[in-house]
């Protein structure tokens, strides 16, 4: 199952956004115009879902209603996130939506204006119902979220908790020590990847890693043999063998490893791993030009075979330089007064005439996401 569609309103920088989505969505646009906003969308949806989550936590965690709701909004009006889900071909199986703001009077709770479920077209619910009315407080959680009224929709559910998001910073893993503290659920920045790694059953896990390491060996030649280790306290790493030129090779642990490796060994662990929904960040981040050009390649054809869809925010000429990348597949985000505006680029008539021409989406789409007046930076620092 994949996102097919997704809309926003009032969702921080987003005014109001509507969008397709295909398996392979790359999501470009300058600086601060709402890439990561638009995957916090959907991680948001997560959180509602997820065992021991709900709409409640999922508000707290993001600073409350009034650090959501977009600035650019007038009054006070709702946050509204509304997804359509799709199976194959067909037109979409599921589509979900949800409204809150925050209570006017009392405690200033968050509370849902509305919540709705459509399955194959036809409405199943439809939020506030009279028992609502009759009972404000059961407006402060989705059905989503509650086992026992979301039994008619639970796939959305568990669909929506089975998404992952992955943004590895290299010296969270490589420095555990110096970032003490409860963490985030979810480990978004790979915190926890070297233990994920271990309690991942053997058989999978060696399997795993050996994938990862013929691959790493086209990345990164001088390093073999990949495999987890556990040091003498009982704590996971990675190991790995270091070839040089001297006779005996050396074994490096993942706090010598390169940000680069790191990076890489946690995308390709993260593209095995399952067949849900993928959020990546950045994925180019440390990485050789050479390699990011190849990533389009190789999320199209993990994202085939698992029939996963991932979602990819870049900045990156390389990766977009590639010709396989169809319009459809790229979102492009436009930042002005009002709030982000969100285009699919195969909707825009102009760009879908440069590509059908030849040229790439790093060619069309990306001079067009970048700030105006750029020439000036370097005299403004003088
Ligand atoms: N409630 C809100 N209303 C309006 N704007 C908001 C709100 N919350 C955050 N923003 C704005 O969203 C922008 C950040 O967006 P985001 O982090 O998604 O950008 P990005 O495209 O991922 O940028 P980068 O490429 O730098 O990672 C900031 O400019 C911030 O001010
Ligand atoms: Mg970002």
């Amino acid at each position: 199952m994949i996102i097919s569609r997704l809309s926003l309103k009032n969702w921080r920088n987003f005014r109001s956004i509507d969008v397709d989505l295909s398996d392979r969505v790359f999501i470009v646009g300058p600086n601060a115009s709402g890439k990561s906003n638009l995957l916090d969308a959907l991680r948001f949806l997560k959180d509602i879902a997820k065992p021991g989550g709900g709409l409640q936590q999922a508000i707290v965690e993001r600073g409350g209603v009034s650090k959501i709701r977009c600035l650019a909004a007038r009054k006070e009006p709702a946050v509204e996130i509304d997804v359509e889900l799709k199976n194959g071909s067909d037109g979409p199986l599921w589509r979900y939506g949800i409204s809150f703001t925050q209570q006017v009077r009392g405690y200033r709770q968050p509370i849902l204006r509305h919540e709705r479920v459509w399955r194959g077209g036809k409405q199943i619910l439809d939020r506030p119902t009279e028992d609502d009315k009759k009972d404000v407080i059961r407006l402060t959680q989705t059905s989503l979220e509650q086992i026992n009224s979301n039994s008619e929709f639970r796939e959305i559910s568990r669909f929506l908790d089975s998404i992952r998001y992955l943004h590895l910073v290299p010296q969270l893993l490589k420095h555990p020590e110096a970032f003490k503290g409860p963490g985030l659920s979810d480990d978004p920045f790979g915190k926890n990847f070297i233990e994920l790694v271990a309690r991942t059953p053997e058989n999978t896990r060696r399997s795993r890693l050996k994938k990862i390491e013929e691959a790493l060996r086209l990345a990164v030649p001088q390093l073999i043999n990949l495999s987890d280790v556990k040091d003498e306290t009982g704590i996971p790493h990675l190991e790995a063998t270091y070839t040089h030129w001297r006779p005996g090779a050396g074994r490096q642990r993942e706090d010598q490893f390169s940000d680069g490796t790191l990076r890489l060994i946690g995308l390709f662990w993260t593209l095995l791993d399952g067949d849900s929904p993928l959020l990546l960040e950045e994925p180019e981040l440390s990485l050789h030009t050479a390699i990011v050009k190849k990533l389009p390649a190789l999320f199209y054809r993990m994202q085939r075979r698992r029939k996963r869809q991932i979602f990819v925010s870049t900045h990156s000429w390389e990766m977009l330089q590639d010709r396989g990348i169809g319009g459809e597949e790229v979102v492009m985000l436009e930042p002005n007064n009002e709030g982000t505006v969100a285009t699919v680029a195969s909707k825009n008539t102009d760009i879908r005439k440069l590509l059908s021409s030849g040229l790439s989406i790093a060619e069309v789409a990306l001079p067009r996401t970048a700030p105006p007046n750029l020439e000036q930076l370097s005299l403004n620092l003088e």
